[in-house]
């Protein structure tokens, strides 16, 4: 059974790791062996999730808005470690709740520029180490909001399908190279970045009616997807989105 999910030996690297799903799907690799790096904005935060993972573990600043902060970490992977193995691309960000007509671009631009420019860069800069290795898994992490719509979301949601179809794209460009690159779209998972909807009075109920098992995620149960997708056990799942949403896209 362990040599399905054995990571023992891997080198993985989880953006936005320093909380939330992010530092979840890291405590998750890191248990089936995988010595982990988490990367981020916040020194703090790494500093503690870097203590968290053990002895092994590292932590990175990076913005993965910037492509010259992405080519930087590139420079110190590549220098510290030699290779990755393990790609997840969860940094990200949903700051705007307005519709259209009350959008400004510079918001559309602001959650364009790290959920998909982000993606886009670490794809190309981090993944692109495993071209040489001719192995690596990739994963990127989406939402119920690249397949269906939310509600006064256009940005988000325009980020979420592009990641998505950014995933299939990119799966049939580096399958030739043994890379394989998945999605993971999650549901309502309480975390910071989702506090003000889950906690709202009235838009929370709206939320759970909506959700099959009528309730929210916990970042206790996001890691299994993360670990499935990075493990031999997915030898030969490439250009899947695997849905972690309490059945939100199943009705
Ligand atoms: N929670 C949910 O219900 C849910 C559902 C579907 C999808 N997701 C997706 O899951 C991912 C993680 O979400 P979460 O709920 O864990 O959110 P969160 O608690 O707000 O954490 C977001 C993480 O992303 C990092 N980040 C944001 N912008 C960054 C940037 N420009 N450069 C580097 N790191 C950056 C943050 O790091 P800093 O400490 O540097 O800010 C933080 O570690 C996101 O892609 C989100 O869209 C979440």
């Amino acid at each position: 059974m362990k040599q399905y999910f054995d990571l023992t030996g891997k080198i993985a690297l989880v953006t936005g790791g320093g909380r939330g799903i992010g530092l979840a799907i890291a405590r998750g690799l890191a248990d089936c062996g995988a010595q982990v790096i988490v990367s981020g904005r916040n020194r703090d935060l790494l500093a503690q999730a870097r203590a968290e993972l053990g002895k092994d573990a590292g932590a990175e600043i990076a913005d993965v808005a910037s492509e010259e902060a992405v080519l930087a970490l590139r420079d110190r992977l590549l220098a510290q470690y030699g290779r990755i193995d393990i790609l997840v691309n969860n940094a990200g960000i949903d700051p705007h709740y307005a519709s259209m007509e009350k959008t400004a671009t510079e918001e559309w631009e602001q959650v364009l520029r790290t959920n998909l420019d982000g993606v886009f860069y670490c794809c190309k800069h981090l993944g692109g180490l495993m071209l040489p290795q001719k192995s690596g898994a990739i994963i990127n992490i989406s939402s119920v909001a690249g397949h269906v719509a939310l509600k006064r979301q256009v940005p988000y949601c325009a980020s979420k399908g592009g990641v998505e179809q950014l995933t299939k794209a990119l799966a049939y460009d580096w399958a030739e190279h043994g890379i394989r690159v998945n999605a993971i779209g999650y549901g309502f998972i309480r975390t910071d970045l989702t506090a003000a909807m889950t906690g709202h009075q009235h838009i929370a109920p709206k939320l759970l009616a909506r959700t099959a098992m009528g309730r929210f995620g916990e970042v206790s149960e996001v890691a299994g997807a993360a670990i499935f997708l990075a493990s031999p056990a997915a030898s030969y799942v490439t250009g899947h989105t695997l849905m972690v949403d309490g059945g939100w896209t199943a009705i």
